[in-house]
């Protein structure tokens, strides 16, 4: 048997989208289907870490053996993901958080008024929730590894290291070519401060292992 590259460690995971509340029945959200992020967990899990999945609303049965917090918003995963991270070894952000959300959630289903005049919506920003965790005195002292993904429609190498800086993360996995929302496969480009290195085309949960196995040889000489 192999020895598990992560035995003893815990690992957090964002998954899925938020939903953002406009009244009580409407709200904004996107289509991320989460596949990558439970991917992930099951990937940690099987590697031997510990495992906290804090999971957007999406339709995925949780991977064996994993801790699950299902959130709604954008700050509700903030305050799930600042918990969890408190004690936590790796963070790996893959949720597609809402960058805005309703300054105000009505109490009540807005109405047609019969003016003809549509309401107006006024937003305000969400937090970002991976250069939160990032920022922080556990990130900071080296306590905590952070993984930020993202997903570009163009000049991916560019905006993924620009992001990586920006983030202030060690870490980013830029998802390579059209949009996967929803599909098995992906690919990916990863980046750091020496370079990149790709992942090939594979299912989710084999790109997944290779991701985990990544961390796992970075954990020593990031935490040294
Ligand atoms: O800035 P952008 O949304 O492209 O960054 C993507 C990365 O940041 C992903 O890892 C995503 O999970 C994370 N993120 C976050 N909170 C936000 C926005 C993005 O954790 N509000």
């Amino acid at each position: 048997l192999q020895p598990k590259p992560l035995a003893g460690k815990r690992l957090v995971v964002t998954a899925g989208p938020t939903f953002e509340a406009l009244d009580p029945i409407r709200g904004i959200t996107n289509h991320s289907s989460g596949k990558m992020g439970f991917a992930i967990a099951r990937a940690a899990r099987e590697a031997g870490a510990a495992v906290t999945l804090v999971a957007g609303p999406v339709r995925l049965p949780t991977p064996r053996g994993v801790q699950r917090i299902d959130v709604t918003s954008a700050r509700q995963m903030l305050a799930a993901t600042l918990a969890a991270t408190v004690d936590a070894d790796v963070f790996v952000a893959t949720a597609a958080v809402a960058d805005w959300r309703p300054a105000e959630e009505c109490g009540h289903k807005i109405k047609k008024d019969g003016s003809g005049q549509p309401p107006s919506v006024a937003f305000t920003e969400n937090p970002d929730i991976l250069a939160t965790v990032a920022q922080g005195e556990r990130a900071r002292r080296r306590a905590l590894f952070c993984v930020g993904f993202a997903a570009e429609s163009h000049d991916l190498l560019v905006h993924a290291q620009a992001k990586r800086a920006r983030k202030g993360i060690p870490l980013l996995a830029g998802n390579i070519g059209p949009l996967t929302f929803g599909q098995d496969d992906n690919q990916l480009l990863l980046v750091d401060e020496h370079g990149t290195q790709e992942l090939p085309r594979a299912p989710k949960l084999e790109l997944a292992r290779s991701l985990v196995a990544d961390i796992a040889r970075r954990l020593p000489s990031w935490t040294a």
